[in-house]
């Protein structure tokens, strides 16, 4: 592969605005470029983020006929990342795809074949896992040993507009899959099953359920709960949530923004040792670098991931069905 990755871009609305800042940023890739079914807003993107010069179009087979890219950030709406990951993986590209990687179980496993015949990669950007006070949350777990008890409190109140607010459950399916994929890194095990109960509050200003409370129960037989609401005005949590850990050993807690706090059962307090890692999707992008260039299989690949997004799935269906439903964890 050439020094600099060759990428094309479709999206460029509020998430594909930040993707071109972090490429712009990035001296191991280079935007050769952009599409969006807006084309005034692909054009205007990208003169604001100094791309000229670059090919801008409508759609993503125009762009693969107009270029000769590596690999597509895909940075369209949840209801597009299918057909248009498939389309770039059919054509010879790699993938990192915005999380969710697809709305549904099924669509992800067609979305793993498609990669796998064409012997390409394709990762999620789960960019809540590029933290550097988690990672130092993380190190005082490893110190604690296993997590058998987790929990996370999320709860914000944004006025979106657009997609989210017409979605029938838009905190499990496009924010809790974030919470619920980090449960499955700090456990480190995959799930098995979940009882979830969603719901909207009578002051939500979205059509959909804003609100959920969901316990699931993973392989190794630690219990994960989550709480939260996207219209809980007031108090509001971080956008990573408000977590804590049990161990055998000890506990520790992470607001999801600030060095996270760890004590021994015997009121031993842990250090928080913080790094200089790149966070979010500037740390998804270079983990994507990194697999390309070295072969390495990153954390959030699609064939893994898919379990982050059958945990929503089947947290919905949780809720709908009035049960508890149980997960058979891929890979
Ligand atoms: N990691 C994060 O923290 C984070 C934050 C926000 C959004 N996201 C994700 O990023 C993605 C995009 O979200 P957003 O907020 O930018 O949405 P958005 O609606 O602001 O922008 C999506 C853009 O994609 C374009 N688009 C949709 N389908 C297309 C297609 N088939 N071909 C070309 N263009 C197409 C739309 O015209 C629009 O401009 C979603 O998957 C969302 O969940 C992630």
């Amino acid at each position: 592969m050439a020094d600099q990755i060759r990428l094309i871009q479709v999206g460029a609305g509020g998430m594909g605005k930040g993707w071109l800042r972090n490429l712009a940023a990035n001296p191991d890739v280079e935007l050769v470029g952009l599409a969006d079914l807006d084309l005034a807003t692909a054009e205007a993107a990208a003169a604001d983020h100094g791309f000229t010069g670059i090919e801008i179009a409508r759609s993503l087979t125009e762009l693969l006929d107009r270029t000769d890219a590596d690999a597509l950030i895909n940075v369209t709406t949840p209801d597009a990342h299918r057909a248009t990951s498939e389309k770039a993986l059919d054509r010879g590209l790699a993938v990192l795809c915005e999380k969710p990687l697809a709305e549904s179980v099924a669509e992800c496993r067609s979305m793993i074949d498609t990669a796998a015949a064409a012997d390409r990669l394709l990762m999620v950007s789960q960019s809540r896992r590029y933290v550097r006070t988690l990672y130092a949350f993380e190190r005082q777990l490893a110190e604690l040993g296993r997590v058998e008890q987790l929990s996370c409190e999320f709860f914000k109140a944004p006025h979106f507009g657009g997609f989210r607010d017409q979605m029938d459950e838009p905190l499990l399916i496009d924010m809790a899959i974030h919470q619920f994929d980090l449960a499955r890194k700090l456990i480190g095990a995959e799930p098995v099953s979940v009882r979830c109960r969603s719901f909207n509050p009578s002051w939500s200003w979205y059509a959909g359920n804003a609100a959920a409370e969901a316990t699931f129960e993973f392989e190794n037989g630690a219990v994960f709960s989550f709480v939260g609401s996207w219209c809980a005005p007031g108090l509001e949590t971080s956008w990573n949530g408000r977590w804590r850990a049990s161990t055998a050993a000890g506990t520790a807690i992470w607001d999801g923004d600030h060095e996270p706090v760890a004590e021994t059962a015997d009121g031993t307090e842990l250090a928080a040792e913080v790094g200089d890692e790149p966070e979010g999707i500037a740390g998804s992008l270079a983990e994507f670098v990194q697999a390309l260039r070295t072969g390495s299989t990153p954390q959030s690949e699609a064939r893994t991931n898919i379990n982050s997004v059958a945990m929503v799935e089947a947290a919905v269906r949780s809720s709908r069905l009035d049960a508890t439903v149980s997960l058979q964890p891929a890979a």
